[in-house]
Parts: C-alpha cells; sequence; structure tokens
C-alpha cells in the first residue's frame, strides 16, 4: 500500500495535506486513470502525454519530467509488486498555501498516484448496459483532465439513481461524451463520434478505437450525432480506461436496436482485448 508522492514513496496512512491545499479548496489540479493488465500499464504512453497537456493548459508545473514520470509509475507497480490486473489514480495540485484564487508564490505542486485493484466487467461487456441521457452543463475547456468534476458527479449520481451506468451528455442536442467516457454511435456501418475538441476529453481509448476502424476498414465518422439519432442507431456503445469497449442497449428506457449488443461493437471489443492482453 505505498503511494507515490512528488518527493518519496509513502505508506497510504501516513499520507496527509494541510487543510488548505488548492486541489480541496478549489480543484486546482488535473488527474488521470491509467489501467494495469497483467502488472503492465496499458496506453501509458497516451496518458503521460495527455497528463503533460492538461499541465500546460493549466500552467501547472510538473513535479517530474516525463522521462522521471515513466521511471516513477513503473517504481509504483514494482513497490506494490502489482502483477494484475488494477488502476491507478495519478493526480497532481498546485500545492499547499493560504487560500487566494491567483496562483501563490513559490508553491511547490503535491502529487499523488496509488494502486487499487480492478477486475473486468465481464458480465456488463457481455450483455450491454443502459444509460440516461442529460445536459452537459461543464465548462468549454474539457479537454483538461481537471479536478473539477461535480457536473460529471451529478450527471452520474443521476444515471446511478435509475439504475444505469452511464450518463450520456449533450450541448443543445448534439451529444459530446459519458459522464467519465467516450460514446459512439453506429449506423449503416459507420461509427460516430464527436471530433476531438477542446470541449470533450480525448480519450486514450478512444484513440485506439479510431485505430482498430481504420485496421479493419470501419468508416470513423469524427462528426457529434444529436440524441434524437439514438432511437434509429444500429448500435450504442462507450469507452474509457475502467470501462473498456462497453455496449449500450438501452437510453432513458427505450432499448436501443432490440436491446442487443451489435457486430461492430463486438469487433471493437475483440480488438480491445487483444490490444491490451
Ligand atoms: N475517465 N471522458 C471523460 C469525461 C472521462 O472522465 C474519461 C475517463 C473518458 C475516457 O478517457 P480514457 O479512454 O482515457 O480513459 C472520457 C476516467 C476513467 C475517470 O475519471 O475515472
Amino acid at each position: 500500500d505505498y503511494v507515490l508522492t512528488e518527493s518519496d514513496f509513502v505508506h497510504k496512512d501516513d499520507l496527509h495535506y494541510p487543510f488548505e491545499e488548492r486541489g480541496l479548496q478549489f480543484g486546482d489540479g488535473i488527474y488521470e486513470v491509467i489501467r494495469v493488465y497483467n502488472g503492465k500499464y496499458y496506453l501509458i504512453d497516451e496518458h503521460v502525454e495527455r497528463l503533460y497537456r492538461s499541465a500546460d493548459a493549466v500552467k501547472l508545473k510538473m513535479p517530474f519530467s516525463k522521462e522521471e514520470m515513466y521511471q516513477q509509475l513503473d517504481a509504483l507497480l514494482q513497490k506494490n509488486e502489482i502483477q494484475n490486473d488494477a488502476k491507478v489514480y495519478m493526480q497532481i495540485t498546485r500545492g499547499s498555501a493560504p487560500r487566494d484564487h491567483a496562483f501563490p508564490l513559490n508553491v511547490k505542486s503535491n502529487l499523488y498516484a496509488y494502486v487499487q485493484d480492478l477486475s473486468r466487467k465481464m458480465d456488463f461487456m457481455a450483455e450491454g448496459v443502459s444509460a440516461i441521457t442529460r445536459p452537459d452543463v461543464r465548462w468549454d475547456w474539457c479537454y483538461i483532465k481537471s479536478l473539477n468534476l461535480l457536473p460529471n458527479v451529478i450527471a452520474k449520481q443521476e444515471a446511478s439513481e435509475q439504475g444505469c451506468f452511464e450518463a450520456i451528455l449533450h450541448k443543445d442536442g448534439e451529444v459530446t461524451e459519458c459522464s467519465s467516457s467516450n460514446v459512439y454511435m453506429v449506423r449503416d456501418g459507420k461509427v460516430y463520434t464527436h471530433p476531438a475538441k477542446e470541449n470533450i476529453l480525448h480519450g486514450c481509448v478512444r484513440t485506439r478505437m479510431k485505430q482498430f476502424c481504420e485496421d479493419e476498414s470501419i468508416p470513423f465518422v469524427e462528426e457529434p450525432f444529436r440524441v434524437e439519432d439514438i432511437q434509429d442507431a444500429d448500435e450504442l456503445f462507450l469507452t474509457s480506461s475502467t470501462a473498456e469497449v462497453m455496449p449500450i442497449v438501452q437510453v432513458d428506457g427505450k432499448a436501443v436496436e432490440g436491446g442487443q449488443v451489435g457486430s461492430i461493437t463486438r469487433k471493437l471489443q475483440h480488438k480491445y482485448e487483444q490490444d491490451a492482453g
């Protein structure tokens, strides 16, 4: 149970922060969730690159160079003797200082990263899950993986209260992504998803989906679809580091194409397994 910090490894029970911590008071920080299969990171380059892009975007000084970051993340798995499936949660905040909106002078970033067990959601992936639709009330810079997750948390809670796995978010009817995953619609053999603009998170698994579709000559159309398009969809699915490739078979109480998991979703699930395994 060792946690990586900006200075050293500490036991999780020995990690404490001052109450004036900018992550706590302002959500002034960024994070990543990285998947581990059989003790090895999956899509590590994509996650590290995105982390540094997020840091740049919010003028956050990273405590490690990219090279050191890779070494420290490897050391985290080794120190905890991870050999199975897991996920690493990592966050970096602007640091601890007396509360002031503007960045305090000489403040030092706080980093922590730790490993959690995570088994694959085999039943859900086989059968598919249900979702609700909700307005996307987030800010314009969702490509930054920021700690400010209140709109995401509320949308996910509403899904959960209705016995659903996810909330599909839309801006004026145009589907952006889900509360903690990217979303795709299949129609007439083509995969549609919102373009990787500033208003969605550029998912690491999304990047793989694009590649898998190219490999299989399935058109990958980066154009937003609308909430009302969902009723005519052949297939719907979402992706994330924790949910992998997850079929959505019901939206707002209505079945998507008879509630069956479609063949393109199955193909992409299979490609993911091969890639991650
Ligand atoms: N969430 N969109 C949002 C809003 C997300 O929070 C996530 C990931 C994704 C998918 O990104 P990736 O394929 O890189 O995991 C898309 C993580 C898993 C989380 O917050 O727990």
